[in-house]
């Protein structure tokens, strides 16, 4: 049997994954951003330039391959690098309105341990703001997932943030860092010793020396910025409390990716026994990125979030979106010969838009009403010889057993009605569920 490519799932019919993108269009149609969607393959040279030769997801995690014509393309490991690709292709900086305000949703790939929460393959939704330095748009991008947990009834959930500086604080950082670790090399993995020569600031993102205490007494970049980068952290900060938005500065986050600049954030959920996959989402600022893929200086921040982990997290809190609920009409016919008109009744429905089943095998009554109830029907509509010669229908009500019989023409008037209406059987609760 062949199964599927290890840390890869299969979605069957959970309807929280087409919930959660409806939502979020909804969302970004109110905040007003514009939705893109780039390939899922990109040359491998993008992620190198843009993501970073230091970075894990670059060096151990890229799905890379050769084209048939010997090109070198990664499948994408995020989404950042390929958004402002398609800004600097798309001259997005001309004549665009700036900044642009981009959102994704789709599939991303890395090579990683698969754990609880960690796949290969996994869904991204996220954003892009690129051409403003602005510190609104860092507290609104922080204000998107905050509100998004809030629409899904998330509680637990803690926002951190942290600033990284500008080019110069950075640098100023990276001295010291440097200072610190060097009389401690030996301490240090064989990947962190690579790390120190190339980017002192990955050594901080280890997993291997994550807990020990070398690490946790590091420099922290807030102690090294200059006045234009407090200035900035400052004005986020203050935004993020005038949209009563509570965070923690955590002098901790440097977060895995090498285009960082100023403000960077995670929102995870301080849920029991959540573990590894407790951060939800992640971003902040990128202000060298777009010229250093050849575009124009151009200040951007953005955020995405792990879809996975986000119905991880509603499953932990034990919160049903109460998505499971049946189809309105299932269409039963006695006989072969009333099958023909069954199925135009379907589509009749269907196009009205109620959602409406059909018997597709023929099957005798018990088993057409066993059907119905693994369907969750609230209606079984019949159709028999009679009902055909004097077009009408009867109908019965799946909670209260009670049948009718309905004229054709009414029919669809019958269902929005009882359908929009409340049901006083003692069955499907719905007085006590208002
Ligand atoms: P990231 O922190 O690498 O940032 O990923 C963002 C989120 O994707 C994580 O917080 C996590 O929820 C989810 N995620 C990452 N890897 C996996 C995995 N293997 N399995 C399941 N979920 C995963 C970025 O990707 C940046 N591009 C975010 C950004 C946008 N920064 C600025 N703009």
């Amino acid at each position: 049997m062949i199964q599927k490519p290890k840390g890869t799932y299969d979605v069957i019919n959970d309807k929280r994954v087409l919930y959660l993108h409806e939502l979020l269009k909804n969302m970004m149609e109110a905040y007003n951003y514009e939705y893109f969607r780039t390939p899922i393959f990109e040359a491998s040279e993008l992620f190198h330039r843009g993501v970073g030769e230091t970075s894990d997801i670059v060096t151990k995690e890229t799905y890379d391959f050769k084209d048939r014509s010997d090109r070198n393309m990664t499948l994408r490991p995020e989404g950042t690098a390929g958004i402002v690709r398609s800004f600097i292709e798309n001259k997005l900086y001309g004549n665009h309105a700036v900044p642009v305000k981009a959102w994704y949703f789709g599939p991303m790939f890395r090579y990683e341990r698969p754990q609880s929460g960690r796949f290969r393959e996994f869904y991204q939704f996220g954003v892009e703001v690129l051409g403003t330095s602005d510190a609104l748009a860092d507290a609104e991008v922080i204000s998107i997932p905050v509100n998004l947990f809030k629409l899904l009834g998330l509680k637990n959930v803690k926002v951190n943030i942290n600033t990284l500086g500008d080019t110069e604080s950075r640098l100023k950082y990276k001295e010291a860092l440097m200072e610190y670790f060097k009389p401690h090399l030996n301490e240090l993995c064989e990947d962190c010793n690579n790390r120190f020569e190339k980017n002192p600031l990955r050594i901080l993102d280890c997993k291997v020396d994550a807990n020990n205490t070398l690490m946790q007494n590091a420099p922290k970049t807030i102690d090294y910025l200059n006045e234009e980068s407090k200035k900035h952290f400052e004005d986020v900060k203050k935004y993020l409390t005038s949209m009563d938005i509570e965070y923690v500065v955590n002098p901790n986050i440097v977060r895995g990716l090498d285009y960082y600049t100023h403000t960077v954030f995670e929102v995870s959920a301080e849920i029991k026994d959540f573990g590894s996959q407790n951060v939800l989402c992640g971003g902040g600022r990128y202000d060298n990125l777009v010229a250093t893929l050849d575009g124009p200086e151009t200040p951007a921040v953005g955020f995405a979030l792990g879809v996975e982990r986000i119905l991880n997290a509603l499953d932990a809190e034990n919160i049903d979106l109460n998505l499971d609920n049946g189809v309105d009409t299932y269409i039963t016919y006695m006989d072969e010969a009333e099958k023909e008109y069954a199925l135009r009744l379907a589509t009749n429905l269907r196009l009205n838009g109620f959602k409406t089943d059909i018997d597709y095998c023929s099957r005798n009554m018990k088993s057409n009403f066993k059907q119905a109830d693994k369907l969750n029907s609230k209606f079984i509509i019949i159709i028999g010889e009679d009902e055909v010669k004097n077009n009408y229908v009867t109908i019965k009500n799946n909670h209260t057993q009670e049948s009718e019989q309905i004229e054709l023409d009414y029919l669809i008037y019958y269902l929005d009605e009882k359908l929009n209406d409340e049901c006083d059987c003692d069955e499907c609760h719905c007085h006590e569920e208002g």
